[in-house]
């Protein structure tokens, strides 16, 4: 078997070595030599340390002493003068204690990951904070893709993670959606008749955002994650879960991360479309051994996030408890969803005739087809004349091509621009196509 190809066909059993799953760079990045000095501080008491190592700036210098946040509800947390002391001080790259205990448990209750007290095995799971989701959706690709190499995916995905894959000549290989998301059918075509001699190595790495999927709004329900993961068991394939829309479904359904006996999923998660995209606070959660090499990679380049952005989010939910952080998201998923179902009313009445569209099942985005153009391009310059502004299709495709699709977000808009930027399309699909 070609190096980095992973193992062979695993039917079921859990992965206890992740080595093969790693591309070459990931394989030889080691911990930075600072490290030694961390862990053999950390063996010795405070007291007894005479720290000449080190580029800590002195605390005394700190120009903030202490914060009072105040919540939505009007509720007031302090963040104390030790507590801002340890928050302004460099902290541990991998995230700040409370805020990952906080994560952990809540991961436990609503996750329940099959694995996750390890059996005694190697890869139990762990987890990561990480500068936004995204870091960590990028930098696992990055750790698991050889350059010149393959992954699967939707036919339209993410755009963020283009300009990451195309520079490096690295494929999407495009699996096949219907109106419940990936077809595990297409999946399971594409791995077995996988000629390697043709194609190159067979894909080892399985992206998707399995909830309310940016571009398509499309959901997987718990039968369509099975059939995958089944199809990823078979062909001993990791799955990349990119799910920061989990918390905006109305009805909480069962993650990758809840079925994953084997040990082959790792999920990205972010508060950022939960509680604050300016805090830039992601979570990277999945076997230990790949969360160890993701803490020895972001130890010398981003160094871990803000620590103030891990306290504030830390004061929110530890202040509301995972009780009150849940139904603060089912707030949240009923708000977008009232914001979709107007949205969904006028493109009924504006666009009946001029586009297709499978509703989006949560989240903030709506995926429109348009009927009778081959690309977006034309419809959506026309509309910024106009002052109206889509994503146009051809950025979330695997590689750029045109597309006839494009993304409608409704999180902020009001009804009335909703209505009147739906009349707009109409009116320039209809110009477009010389309809009267
Ligand atoms: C599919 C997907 N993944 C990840 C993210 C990550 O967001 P952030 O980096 O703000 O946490 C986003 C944000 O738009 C997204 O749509």
């Amino acid at each position: 078997m070609a190096e980095g190809q992973g193992t062979a066909c695993s039917n079921g059993q859990r992965i206890t070595d992740y080595s093969a799953f790693f591309n070459q760079e990931t394989r030889l990045t080691q911990p930075a030599p600072i490290w030694r000095y961390v862990e053999q501080k950390n063996k010795t008491p405070v007291a007894g340390h005479i720290s000449f190592d080190g580029g800590f700036p002195n605390s005394i210098q700190f120009p903030l002493l202490k914060a009072t946040l105040t919540l939505s509800d009007g509720e007031e947390v302090e963040i104390t003068p030790s507590e801002m002391k340890a928050t302004l001080q460099y902290t541990k790259s991998k995230g700040m204690t409370k805020i990952s205990e906080w994560v952990m448990e809540l991961y436990k209750r609503v996750h329940n990951p099959p694995t996750m007290d390890g059996n005694g095995l190697p890869s139990s799971l762990d987890l990561i904070l990480t500068c936004g989701g995204r870091w960590g959706v990028v930098q696992s690709l990055k750790m698991f893709v050889e350059d010149g190499g393959c992954f699967l995916a939707e036919e339209v995905i993410y755009q963020t993670l283009s300009p990451m894959y195309l520079p490096r000549n690295i494929r999407g290989i495009a699996i096949r959606s219907d109106k419940g998301g990936m077809d595990p059918v297409h999946l399971r075509q594409v791995l077995s008749e996988w000629d390697e001699g043709s194609q190159g190595r067979r894909p080892t790495l399985m992206y998707t955002v399995p909830t309310a999927s940016n571009p398509t709004g499309l959901t997987l329900s718990e039968q369509r994650k099975k059939d995958i993961y089944k199809v990823c068991q078979e062909f001993n394939i990791l799955i990349l879960e990119d799910d920061p829309y989990y918390f905006l479904q109305n009805t909480l359904i069962p993650s990758f991360l809840s079925m994953d006996t084997d040990g082959r999923v790792i999920r990205a998660d972010s508060f950022s479309k939960t509680l604050s995209p300016g805090c830039r606070l992601g979570i990277l959660f999945g076997p230990k051994e790949i969360v160890d090499k993701m803490t020895i990679i972001q130890h010398p380049t981003t160094g871990g996030p803000s620590s103030l952005s891990q306290v504030i989010i830390s004061k929110v939910v530890t202040t509301w408890g995972h009780d009150k952080f849940l139904s603060h998201m089912q707030n949240v998923a009923s708000f977008y969803k009232e914001r979709r179902e107007k949205l969904l009313s006028y493109m009924d009445k504006y666009l009946t005739g001029l586009c297709e569209w499978s509703p989006a099942a949560g989240g903030m985005f709506q995926w429109v087809t348009l009927l009778g153009v081959d690309k977006s391009e034309p419809v959506v310059d026309r509309l910024m004349e106009r002052e109206v502004f889509v994503m146009d299709g051809f950025i979330f495709s695997l590689d750029r091509a045109s597309r006839p699709n494009i993304r409608l977000s409704y999180s902020r808009i009001t009804d009335e621009q909703m209505e009147k930027g739906i009349s707009i399309l109409a009116d320039v699909l209809k110009e477009i196509r010389g309809i009267k």
